[in-house]
């Protein structure tokens, strides 16, 4: 049994516009102790999904499955959420200023979070909030716990909050965005902040991004959204050296934009669709540079690429040897008379081509 099993979710808003369907049947699984990273461009569905899983969105439409430990987490009572939520699964987000009090002691309120859920007394828990402070590597954390959010720097109130959501020892930490208001040099030592805690606290972590660099730093597997839809699946070093989306490898061409926005794509242009107006067919079809006849007609689904063994998943209609990291003349072929009618039984034919030379990424 995974730790957490999200199985066909969707998700959508009534819009004025019509109606928007922000996921669109996501899949994915984290193992106990495992990172599992969610990448894909601002708007892919990163934070909905998430979200809609946690049961945080108002007036949404959600469907699906979400299961914690077993537990069917979508339609679940309030109160029970609430006992799962923080003690369980723990969240940090984007911006730590907006998820503190700016009106309470920073110790004060992470001891309140620790003395409401595992109902100890002020005194321990204020002790085991200096604790935790220091953990994060807040210096002189007895002092700073006195301190309120606006004193900390950015850095610091992030580890502060860091502190806060892994004060329970929650089994799942959901970050979402945890550096991309960071600076550099913060950002690396909040991303090495994180593994050094999931060691020692043995948790799964979920961190959302759109910077394959922290993919890179954290997770084990990737999982790649676009659009709503999951459209690649790995191991994070079989992503990096033989991804078969072109969606992905557009990704891991682009450089990340240090003020945290998103960067246009290198070699793929364009923007993600409305997702009130979705291309038909392969929805990533007015950027590729892959695109067949095929593409504009037919979804394709997420299927096993390569071979039964590896976990790795694409939802791409082109075939072996097309596509990949350093294949440079797959786009020049019209693969759209090829046969790849076998997809849908979960044998997607895809591609393996070899990593080029001295392209290893810093894992
Ligand atoms: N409450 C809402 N009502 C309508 N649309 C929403 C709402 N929340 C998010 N969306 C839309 O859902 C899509 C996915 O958003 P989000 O999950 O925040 O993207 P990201 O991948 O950047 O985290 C976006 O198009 C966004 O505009
Ligand atoms: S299905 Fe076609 S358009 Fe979509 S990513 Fe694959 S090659 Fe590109
Ligand atoms: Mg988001």
């Amino acid at each position: 049994m995974h730790l957490l099993e999200v199985e066909r979710l969707r998700v959508a808003f009534d819009t004025p516009d019509g109606v928007l369907e922000a996921v669109r049947g996501l899949s994915l699984h984290v193992d106990a102790g495992e990172t599992l990273g969610l990448v894909g461009e601002s708007g892919a569905g990163k934070s909905v999904a998430l979200q809609a899983v946690m049961g945080l969105l108002e007036r949404a439409e959600v469907s699906g499955s979400a299961r914690f430990a077993g537990e069917e987490l979508l339609g679940l009572p309030a109160a029970r959420l609430r006992q799962i939520l923080g003690a369980q699964i723990a969240m940090v987000f984007q911006d730590p200023a907006s998820s503190l009090h700016p009106l309470y002691r920073v110790g004060w309120q992470i001891a309140e979070v620790i003395r409401v859920h595992a109902g100890i007394g002020r005194r321990a828990a204020r002790q085991r909030a200096v604790e935790l402070l220091d953990l994060v590597g807040i210096p002189s954390p007895a002092q700073r716990a006195e301190d309120y959010p606006h004193q900390l720097s950015g850095g610091m109130r992030q580890r502060a909050l860091i502190a806060m959501a892994v004060s329970l020892g929650p089994a799942l930490l959901i970050a979402d965005e945890p550096t991309t208001a960071l600076d550099v040099t913060v950002q690396a030592q909040v991303l090495e902040l994180l593994r050094s805690l999931q060691a020692e606290m043995e948790m799964a972590i979920i961190v959302v991004t759109h910077d394959f660099g922290v993919i890179a730093e954290l997770a084990d597997r990737v999982t790649v959204l676009y659009a709503g839809k999951a459209v690649e699946q790995a191991e994070t070093r079989r992503l990096y050296h033989k991804a078969h989306h072109p969606y992905s490898l557009g990704l891991l061409a682009s450089v990340p934009d240090p003020e945290g926005g998103t960067a246009p794509l290198e070699g793929i242009g364009g923007q993600p669709p409305s997702l009130l107006q979705l291309p038909a067919g392969c929805s990533f079809h007015p950027r590729c540079p892959f695109v067949m006849a095929r593409c504009t007609a037919e979804e394709p689904p997420l299927g096993r690429v390569d071979d039964e063994t590896a976990d790795h998943w694409s939802a791409c209609w082109l075939p072996p040897g097309e596509v990949g990291r350093g294949s440079q003349d797959a786009g020049s072929q019209d693969a759209g008379s090829q046969d790849a009618g076998s997809q849908d039984a979960g044998s997607h034919p895809a591609a393996r081509p070899p990593a080029p030379a001295g392209d290893a990424p810093p894992l």
